[in-house]
Order: C-alpha cells, then structure tokens, then sequence
C-alpha cells in the first residue's frame, strides 16, 4: 500500500489497536476481518471514548460498532462525480485516506484525498497538511509554553492549551486567529476542567506549575497543589484514556549540587520546595508508566532567550535587562556551575518528543540541555558582557543560591540528535534589541517575575 495508514485484525484489543494508531502517527485505523475484507474504521477518539465509558481495554475492537467508513472500488474511483461527492463528504469529516477495494472486498490500494483531486482535476483539497495531532499543552500561555505553542502549531500539530493566565493572556493573544489553538481559560487543579481538557487529546505536555524556587517559597501550599497534586490527577486521569504520550516539564534543578558532569542516574540533592516537588511528580508520573503510558520526563536547565511571557527573573535574561536598565550586570557568588538552555530550542525538544517513536522516548528521563552551555555563572556574565559592547560587571561574592552542578546531556543528543541553536550572545542582544525598540516598556513589571503574581499591571 501507498500510504502507511494502520489497518487492524477485527479482534485487535483496543488497547493495542490505540497504541498502533498513535505509533503510526494517525487517527485512525482501518478495520479488517481475518480474511482481509475492509470492515469500516476507528478513530483513535472512539477509543479513547470507549475506555472512558467502561469498556475494557483488553476487548475487540469489533465488540463496539465500527464507522461505517467510505471506500472506492476500482471502477468507482473512475467516477468523477462520485469522486467529488466522496472528496466533499471526506473535507467534511476531516478523513485524508480512502481504500480501494478488490471484488472481494480486499483492500487493494488507499487513496489519499489529494490523489481523488489529482486524478479528476477537482479540488484542490483542503485537508492537505497531515492529520495533525492534538497535543495539550498545559501551561501554554507561559514563558516556554507560549513558544512551544507556535512551533508545535507551525509544525501541524493542533493545540489545545489549559491556562490560568497567572501572568496574563498576551502572550497568545497574538494567535487569536489561528485556527488550530483552542484555549481553554481554567486551573489543572480544578478537576472537571482538567478532564474536560483532554478530549480528543492525542499528547499532552505539562508545563504549568509554580515555577522557580523563590515563586514555591512564596506560595509552598499552591506548589503542592499545583506542582504534585494537579500533575499527578492528569497523568492519572491520561493513562486511563491511553493517551500514551505524556512530555512532563522537570527541571536540572534536581540536581542540587554535584561535583561530577550528572547523567540521568546521578543521585538527586534538592535543596528547594520547587524541586523537591518536581522529583514527587517524577516519581509519580513515572510509576505509572507501563506498556500504554509511555510519560517522558525532560529536566531542562536553566532557559534563556526571548518569549512572547518574558521573565526576567532567569539568570541571562536578568543580566541582559540589567546591562540595559543599569549599565552594569551584578553578579551573586560566580563560581557555581549552571546548564543553561534557549527557549526556542527548549520547545524544538518538546517537539522532537512529540514526533519522535514513542518507544525511543517514552518511559525514560532526558536531561535537556548540552554539554557544551554548562557555566560558570561568571562565564555568563563575561559572555554578556562581550556581546553588548564591555559592560562592566559587579561581583558580589555572597551568593544565595545554593545550586552548584554540570550536567550531561549526552543522552538526549544520542537519542535525538539534538544540538542547539541559540547562544547566550545572541539572546542577550536580542533581549536589549526589544528593550531599546520598546517592544517591552518596562521591565520591572511584576509580570516578568514568578515570585509575583499580581497580573493586574499590564
Ligand atoms: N524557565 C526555566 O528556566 C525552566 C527550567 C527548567 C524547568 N522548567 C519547567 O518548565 C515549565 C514551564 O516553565 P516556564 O518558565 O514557562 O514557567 P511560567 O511560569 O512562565 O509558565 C507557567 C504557566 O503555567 C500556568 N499555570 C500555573 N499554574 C497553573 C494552574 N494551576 N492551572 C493552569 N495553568 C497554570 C501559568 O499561568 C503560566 O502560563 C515548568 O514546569 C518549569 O518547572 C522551566
């Protein structure tokens, strides 16, 4: 056949069958009795729907009516006008592929829609650009979200995002348009909302949280709530609809402190709220990874770059705003090693996760990162420093933050040959870029920092 669209034994679990569905990238399988003769189709939704509703996973695909399914036969597919009826009826229903069937029911060939329209001269068919998985982002309106939320959209994906807007809507505010994002205004820790958010949903990616170790001191209770509780109840309530993908947002900060270059098997030194609720909800969500629930774990460094949900309170990020605001960057300590990570490239790992074979990615822990921007903190300042023309640097050698550890991110170059794009220079010079053009006005909103949450300023 042409096109690799699944096709299942009628008494494929369903279970199985949604696993092969999502394995193919698809939304749908088409349906065959032993011999081979073409029974209708399911869609991974349908599925989903089923296990929700009570079916067992183990049960046929079959045991449950099957839609109906158009399909072509030799001579049929001849016929332009029914060639153009079925294109209609298949924009409609948002199908790309069809089967061609033998006169014994068989399938014989798939036809894809731009095929139908190519071999009549119709068209030109609108569903054209892949079958655009639906991917929730939690946490999507925020400083990676809303990065990630545009390149998963240039990439095909449909995005669904659950927010609270802690920090205000801007940030998407710009995509109003856009076709393929739903928003859904609510908070994960209100349950009917975050299972509602999961309809039809095919991955989703976590990244809401109470974020930084100065926002979780500040607001320990929210932390819990939020960062173990809310995560936990959707990675549950994910894994009881089998959706299999699940990309959770850790963070380096796990780490603590550590003299050695940490892989994924370092032991864990926390020395903060934040992460020591990161590590539950790892733990967490881990457990319940299995054959069905593949979650994958992605412990970031520190980010850096611009977003459309600036923060300043990022250690590049502040530097640069600060070279700009006051002339000078002031510098806490010095010595202790951080691994830094643009945000753009930050979203590409997201995305790779989401593309990537589930096998290759999920169930697994992946340091996000490269080796190559582990620093020094005085590094950074010195980097910042030459890009914007020799600004002078201030060193305080009191330093409040105690996380001090290298990291290797050998794995995740390995597994997805990621290498990354951005630099500190070039974020630097692009944050004060925005700043002297005046695309942000005033740096010292409290918006642009976690450990305030008053998003009534702007
Ligand atoms: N930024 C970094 O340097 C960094 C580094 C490592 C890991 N991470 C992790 O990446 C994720 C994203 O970080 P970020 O920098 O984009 O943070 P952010 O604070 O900018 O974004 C978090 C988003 O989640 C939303 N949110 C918070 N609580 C919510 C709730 N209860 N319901 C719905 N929405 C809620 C906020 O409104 C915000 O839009 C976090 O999980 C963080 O721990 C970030």
């Amino acid at each position: 056949m042409k096109y690799p669209v699944p096709c299942l034994d009628r008494r494929t679990s369903i279970q199985e069958a949604i696993r092969t569905i999502e394995r193919a990238s698809f939304d749908r399988a088409f349906v065959v009795d032993p011999g081979g003769v073409y029974l209708g189709c399911v869609t991974i939704s349908d599925l989903r729907r089923l296990l929700i509703s009570g079916a067992h996973g183990g049960e046929p695909v079959d045991g449950y009516p099957l839609r109906h399914g158009q399909k072509l036969t030799a001579e049929s597919r001849e016929d332009p006008k029914l060639a153009e009826r079925m294109m209609s009826d298949m924009e409609l229903e948002g199908v790309r592929y069809l089967p061609v069937v033998d006169d014994g029911g068989r399938i014989a060939d798939v036809l894809s829609l731009e095929d139908l329209e190519r071999r009549h001269g119709l068209g030109p068919a609108s569903a054209g650009d892949g079958p655009g998985r639906r991917v929730l982002v939690v946490g999507g309106a925020g400083y990676l979200g809303s990065v990630l939320t545009r390149k998963l959209l240039g990439r095909g994906f449909r995005v669904r995002v659950l927010d609270s807007f802690i920090y205000g809507r801007r940030s998407l505010e710009p995509l109003a348009d856009e076709k393929n994002l739903e928003i859904v205004e609510g908070d994960l820790r209100h349950i009917p909302t975050m299972v509602g958010s999961l309809a039809d949903v095919d991955a989703v990616v976590l990244l809401a949280a109470i974020v930084g170790d100065p926002a979780s001191k500040i607001r320990p209770i929210e932390t819990i709530e939020t960062n173990v509780l809310a995560a936990q109840a959707l990675a549950s309530a994910a894994r009881l609809q089998q959706v299999g993908r699940f990309l959770y947002a850790s963070t380096c900060s796990v780490y603590g402190v550590g003299s050695a270059l940490l892989d994924e098997e370092a032991p864990l030194h926390p020395v903060s709220l934040y992460a020591r609720s990161k590590i539950e909800s790892e733990n967490i969500i881990l457990g319940m990874g299995g054959e069905y629930f593949s979650p994958t774990v992605l412990r970031m460094g520190t980010l850096y770059g611009p977003s459309p949900r600036m923060r300043f309170d990022l250690v590049v990020n502040t530097m640069s705003m600060k070279s700009f605001v006051d002339g000078r960057i002031q510098v806490f300590g010095g010595s202790q090693w951080r691994p830094l990570l643009g945000v753009e490239d930050a979203a590409e790992v997201y995305a790779r996760c989401l593309e990537a074979d589930i096998g290759k990615v999920g169930n697994q822990v992946f340091n996000v990162g490269s080796d190559g921007q582990n620093y020094r903190i005085d590094e950074v300042a010195g980097i910042i420093s030459g890009a914007l023309g020799g600004i002078p640097i201030h060193r305080d050698r009191s330093n409040l933050d105690a996380r001090d550890y290298r990291v290797s991110f050998a794995k995740l170059e390995e597994t997805l040959g990621f290498r990354p794009g951005q630099t500190i220079a070039g974020a630097a010079g692009a944050i004060v870029s925005s700043l002297r053009s005046g695309a942000i006005r005033n740096p010292a909103q409290r918006i642009y920092y976690n450990h305030f949450f008053d998003s009534t300023e702007e």
